[in-house]
């Protein structure tokens, strides 16, 4: 992090000598003071997985984003892999036929998601997997945990995503995503984990999780987008707060989180800030789907380099403290930087 800054006094009558531009002047130069860099080892890479077999399915609203099939997602993790990706985040499209009122596809250890952390852990061992724990893309009614009538019930809710969570790990996930925010998940899952002797898999909490319009995209490619009743603002954060990041923050680590994250990305940086500066925990922004889908929609128009776009906007969450991003633009972005 970096120090306080403090204003000099009567910075008037001394800037005299004092000129910025003159480390802008060069390339060099520019390169030399640069605070800071991205590196493949940043980055993490959201996929998406369908049934059947040499399948690739486009999703309309995200361009060059693909469901695949899990032979598929096999050799894309084999990609990433030999790109230098360190992670990948596997979510599921669940035929519709398989979802219910209480998501028991998720519970499914033959489901898409362990298959094919058990397919890429087989073929492609040197590449870290997470999946996510939440009900959305299992329900009937698309919502991340159990509806009661109108509501979505918290314990019994947590109940099952713990056993989401049990099965991700017996497939061999590494790290635990729930991205649900139920309170107390976190805990029980840990809970639950440390007693099946899965101590080692790691929780990387979606902490400061929004009740965002920038999931439109995410929700096309796991098929919820129709599926959703109402939206989620009783579990997931008001756009309009910020202290209320520190404290879903404070519980997640007390609860046994390894690592925290902010969600979406870029109109969520000050609590990325906030969180890295408060806390120093290994900390993640997700630059969703809506995201993605702005900068290409814009680029496709002609309205704005894209390559740049994404670069700045990478660039933009290390600058405002973030120890790496889940990005769909992870394997462009790493043959960027592999190519020079
Ligand atoms: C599921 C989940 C969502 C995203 C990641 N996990 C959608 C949601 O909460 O509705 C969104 C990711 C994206 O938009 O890229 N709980």
């Amino acid at each position: 992090m970096t120090a306080p800054f403090k204003p000099t006094p009567d910075i008037d009558r001394i800037t005299g000598n004092t000129r910025l531009r003159r480390n802008r002047r060069t390339d060099w130069s520019r390169r030399m003071v640069r605070e800071n860099s991205l590196s493949v080892d940043d980055l993490i890479w959201p996929l998406f997985v369908v049934d059947g077999h040499g399948k690739r399915e486009q999703v309309a609203s995200m361009p060059g984003v693909e469901r695949l099939s899990v032979d598929q997602a096999v050799g894309e993790a084999e990609r990433a892999a030999k790109l230098g990706i360190p992670l990948i985040a596997l979510f599921p499209y669940t035929d519709p036929g398989k979802r219910d009122e209480a998501g028991s596809e998720a519970l499914n250890p033959e489901n898409l998601v362990c298959s094919a952390c058990r397919a890429i852990k087989a073929h492609v061992p040197d590449i870290g997997i997470m999946i996510d724990v939440a009900l959305d893309p299992y329900t009937s009614h698309g919502h991340d945990g159990l509806m009661d009538g109108e509501r979505i019930v918290n314990d019994e809710s947590v109940a099952v995503l713990v056993q989401q969570a049990m099965i991700q790990a017996e497939a061999g996930a590494d790290i635990i995503g729930p991205s649900d925010m139920m309170d107390g998940r976190v805990g029980a899952i840990r809970e639950a984990l440390d007693h099946a002797a899965y101590a080692d898999v790691q929780i990387m909490a979606y902490t400061a999780k929004y009740a965002s319009a920038f999931y439109g995209p995410f929700r096309d490619a796991v098929g919820s987008s129709g599926t959703l009743i109402g939206d989620k603002r009783t579990y997931q954060m008001d756009p309009a707060n910020g202290d209320e990041a520190l404290r879903e923050a404070e519980r997640d680590i007390a609860e046994g989180a390894d690592m925290i994250m902010v969600k979406p990305g870029m109109p969520y940086l000050d609590i990325l800030w906030r969180l890295k500066e408060a806390f120093a925990m290994p900390t993640f922004a997700y630059q969703v789907s809506g995201e993605f889908a702005m900068i290409h929609a814009a680029a496709q128009n002609g309205w704005i380099d894209g390559d740049k776009a994404m670069l700045e906007s990478l660039t933009a969450f290390k600058r405002a403290g973030a120890d790496g991003i889940l990005t769909y633009f992870a394997p462009k972005v790493s043959e960027m930087l592999a190519s020079g």
